[in-house]
């Protein structure tokens, strides 16, 4: 049992990593210098299996235990910064105007690269542990899924993966983790409601669109309030509304857009099959008609049971199990490491990030005090998992 005092000694460094991605931002793909630095770090910590420019920027490492044979499992970091102007005058703010590492994605690296600067050195465990640098995490189509796509599961032979995001609000030092659903899909749609135009002082001589669209708008928050079993979770939202030009004209369309969240996946089936039935059957009545287009972005987040258990025990061996809140309350965000959960068990966890700005929030940084605890649930659940 290793607490998180045995990894203090890696936090300057770590802080020294982290602060310098802070200040050289990269978005989505576009991580040469990111890629560059995280590969550059991974060779000169001994380790010599290391892949770059999967899905254009990502990186993966390869560290072998020295306890014998026996499976390999993955642990995710995700890379990119985000399109905000930072607001902080921190000495190691943003470089590059208009972005910033606004969700910590510059933490989640420094504590991969921290965990693998030790794990190369001490190498006590069994099987094999591969690094996931991912790129994209930020923007669609998402950079796990191209990297799913490219091979890296097969490739690695990777039974397992698991992932960590700070969280702000989360006291630094303290974990949280959930069994099942911890982050919600997320789905969006593009729906047109389709009439027939003509002159507005002559509604009688067309099929008005907005008068369908209106209709179909309040019956599609029945399908929660009604439909849906009230312990389960659904939002669906038309976030966007858009009909004619004119005010003396009634339009041939009206387009609607909105966004699906849900911690279940026959509740996407659902919601995908409901929306186009109730626009349909509401616009046909009244001679209309309806077509929906509906993008499946990310999944649910989903923590199996097993690799949960094993999570909470790498937590507490670091903190002590007060610190660790097994049953924290799923997020309504989305997350694209749900698609690793997708191909592999697994689990995403989080580390506190203390009193910040929220993320995604152009005040917001990543405390560089959670370096070590973050860099300790990484070893911890390593040397555990693969126990010799
Ligand atoms: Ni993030």
């Amino acid at each position: 049992m290793a607490t998180v005092d045995a990894f203090n000694y890696l936090k300057e460094e770590a802080t020294e990593w982290r602060r310098y991605l802070h200040r050289n931002p990269e978005l989505g793909y576009e991580l040469r210098n990111t890629a560059r630095f995280v590969a550059e770090k991974l060779a000169s910590f001994g380790i010599n299996h290391i892949e770059t420019n999967i899905a254009e920027t990502g990186v993966v490492a390869l560290i072998q235990g020295e306890g014998g044979e026996g499976p390999t499992i993955a642990l995710r970091a995700d890379m990119d910064a985000l399109p905000i102007l930072e607001a902080s005058c921190k000495p190691w703010a943003s470089e590059s105007p208009g972005k910033m590492h606004g969700c910590g994605h510059d933490g989640h690296t420094a504590m991969l690269l921290g965990a693998a600067k030790h794990l190369a050195s001490t190498r006590c465990f069994k099987g094999a542990v591969a690094l996931i640098f991912q790129p994209a995490e930020e923007i669609l189509p998402s950079g796990a899924l191209r990297m799913i796509k490219e091979g890296i599961m097969e490739r690695f032979g990777i039974t397992q993966v698991f992932g960590m995001h700070n969280g702000p609000g989360i006291e630094i030092g303290k974990f949280g983790i959930c069994h099942g659903p911890i982050l919600a899909s997320l789905d969006d749609f593009d729906l047109v409601v389709s009439g027939k135009g003509g002159h507005a002082a002559k509604p009688n001589e067309t099929v008005d669109p907005v008068v369908i669209a209106a209709q179909v708008i309040f019956a599609l928050q029945t399908l929660v309030s009604r439909r849906t079993n009230p312990l389960e979770s659904l939002v669906i939202s038309i976030t966007k509304l858009n009909a004619g030009t004119a005010y003396n004209v009634i339009p041939d369309v009206v387009q609607l857009g909105g966004t699906v969240r849900t911690y279940s996946s026959h509740l996407r089936d659902f919601a995908e099959k409901q929306i186009l039935e109730v626009a349909r059957g509401i616009a046909r009545a009244s001679g209309g008609d309806a077509e929906l287009k509906y993008r499946r972005d990310c999944p649910v987040t989903f923590n199996n049971q097993k690799a949960t258990h094993l999570a909470i025990n790498a937590a507490n061996a670091v903190v002590g199990q007060d610190f660790v809140n097994a049953n924290m309350s799923p997020r309504m965000g989305s997350e694209d490491f749900a698609y690793m959960l997708e191909a592999r068990p697994g689990a995403f966890m989080y580390i506190g990030n203390g009193p910040t700005a929220p993320l995604h929030n152009p005040a917001y940084d990543f405390s560089d005090e959670a370096l070590p605890f973050g860099i300790g649930y990484w070893v911890n659940l390593v040397e555990k998992t693969l126990a010799v």
